[in-house]
């Protein structure tokens, strides 16, 4: 029996992540804001699966709420085998207009939080000799798209050095890049999906299933689907500043609203 924490556990990808560790027997420390919504899942878990579901609430955009889930992570008593960086939210608009204080925001929660997390999890089980780290980025790393992107390609780059320099260790790091998932994201963010094509979207149960059957095989970066993995083969071709153009305008023409 293992303990793994995700981070945004309460929707999309992390109430995927979720689902499939209690299924396969893992106790869960679940966080987010909403603590209502954490009670509910984390009871709902504890009575279909027989797994410890334990609740932090917390805001990963301020400094206590970072702090609350690092001092969770670093308590030699209540070892965490499993830490899912997954919280994450859009803006919608295109740079200047979106505000500033928004555009910072997001690098709190995409990044530092990120960075704080993974390190006070990764200390605890460099010690141990062992465990793991999924920080779920996008396959936005890869295309210039603004704060977002640019968040991104933060986490898959950091979390690429990172398990570089923790290899031998026995904690194993990986970056998770999925593209268009049907979760709460786009809603939340006033983003319209309607000319998004159908193939585009991804189910979060089966992106779930895909990203830990990469961590068990030692994988760094994820990137679940066949048809994203050849979209994202075919960009690494194109020139980058012919890139850039070409994500605008399809962006443009499939992305959001
Ligand atoms: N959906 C996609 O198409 C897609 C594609 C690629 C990557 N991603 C990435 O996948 C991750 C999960 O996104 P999702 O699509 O599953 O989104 P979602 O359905 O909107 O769920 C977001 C989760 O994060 C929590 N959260 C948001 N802000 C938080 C904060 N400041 N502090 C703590 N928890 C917070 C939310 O709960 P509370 O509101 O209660 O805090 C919720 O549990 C994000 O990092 C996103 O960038 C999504």
């Amino acid at each position: 029996m293992t303990t793994a924490l995700i981070t945004g556990s309460t929707a999309g990808i992390g109430a995927a992540f979720a689902r499939r560790l209690a299924a396969d027997g893992h106790d869960l420390v679940l966080v987010a804001r909403d603590t209502k919504r954490l009670r509910e899942q984390a009871t709902e878990l504890h009575d279909r699966h027989g797994i410890e579901a334990e609740v932090l609430t917390a805001d990963l955009a301020a400094d206590a709420g970072i702090e609350a889930v690092a001092a969770r992570l670093g308590d030699r008593r209540r070892p965490v085998d499993l830490l899912v960086n997954n919280a994450g939210f859009g803006n919608k608009g295109r740079y200047l207009e979106v505000s500033l204080a928004d555009e910072l925001r997001m690098l709190k929660v995409h990044c530092e939080a990120v960075l704080r997390l993974t390190s006070a999890a990764t200390e605890a089980m460099r010690d141990r000799g062992r465990g793991g780290v999924v920080n779920v980025a996008s396959v936005a790393a890869f295309v210039p798209r603004g704060t977002y992107g640019a968040s991104k390609a933060w986490v898959v780059q950091f979390t690429q050095g990172v398990a570089r320099d923790l290899a031998g260790s026995g904690v194993r790091l990986m970056a998770l890049c999925p593209g268009f998932v049907r979760t709460e994201f786009h809603e939340r963010a006033g983003m319209g999906t309607d000319n998004i094509p159908g193939w585009m979207w991804l189910d979060a149960d089966k992106v779930v299933a895909s990203a830990l059957h990469d961590l068990a095989r030692g994988r760094t970066l994820s990137i679940p689907d066949p048809r994203y993995k050849a979209l994202m083969g075919a960009a690494k071709l194109v020139p980058r500043g012919m890139l850039g153009g070409l994500s605008s305008r399809t962006g443009r023409k499939y992305g959001p609203q």
